[in-house]
C-alpha cells in the first residue's frame, strides 16, 4: 500500500494578498506533513490553462483562469503518510458553507470563487500540478521530519 505521498498546494492570490500565507502553511506543518517545495511566483496563462485544463468549458473557467492570475501564488509540495486526502481535508469543502468549522476555506473564506487555497485531488493530479510549477531539482526532500518518522513506525 502506498502510504507515504506527495501533493501540490498552492495558496491562491487572494489567500497571499490577506496575508494568510503563514497561517496556511502552519497548519500543513501542525498535521505533521514535510514542506519539501516552496516557491512565490506570478502563474503564466500558459500554466494556468494547464492547471486547470479539467475544467475547460465549464461556465467559470475563464473567471478561474482569471484569478489565478490576479497575482502572485505561492506553490508548495507537500509529503507525508496519506498527504493528498489529509491537506484536502485541512484545506476544507470548496464552498465555504459546506466547510467544515477549523478548516482553512470555513475560517477564512466567503465564496467558492475565492477560497484562498488549492491542492490536488489524486495522486496523478499531483504529479502533474507538481511538474508545472516545480522542477525536480527544486524539491528538497533531503531532512528527517514527523512525517517520516509516522511513516517508518507504521512500517515496524
Ligand atoms: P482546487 O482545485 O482549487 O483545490 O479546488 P477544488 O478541488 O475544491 O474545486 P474544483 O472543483 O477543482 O474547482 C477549482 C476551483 O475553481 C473555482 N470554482 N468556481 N464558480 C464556481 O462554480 C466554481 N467552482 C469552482 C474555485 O476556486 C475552485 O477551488
Ligand atoms: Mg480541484
Amino acid at each position: 500500500m502506498q502510504r507515504e505521498q506527495r501533493t501540490f498546494i498552492a495558496v491562491k492570490p487572494d489567500g497571499v494578498k490577506r496575508g494568510l500565507v503563514g497561517e496556511i502553511i502552519k497548519r500543513f506543518e501542525n498535521r505533521g506533513f514535510k514542506l519539501i517545495g516552496l516557491k512565490m511566483l506570478d502563474v503564466t496563462p500558459e500554466m494556468a490553462e494547464r492547471h486547470y485544463g479539467e475544467h475547460k468549458g465549464k461556465p467559470f473557467y475563464d473567471r478561474l483562469i482569471e484569478y489565478i492570475q490576479s497575482g502572485p501564488i505561492v506553490a508548495m509540495v507537500w509529503k507525508g503518510y496519506d498527504c493528498i486526502a489529509g491537506c484536502r481535508q485541512i484545506m476544507g469543502a470548496t464552498r465555504p458553507l459546506e466547510a467544515q468549522v477549523g478548516t482553512i476555506r470555513a475560517d477564512f473564506a466567503l465564496v467558492k470563487e475565492y477560497n484562498v487555497v488549492h491542492g490536488s485531488d489524486s495522486e496523478e493530479s499531483a504529479e502533474r500540478e507538481i511538474a508545472i510549477y516545480f522542477d525536480e531539482k527544486e524539491i528538497c526532500d533531503e531532512y528527517d521530519n514527523m512525517a517520516e518518522i509516522v511513516i517508518e513506525k507504521l512500517d515496524d
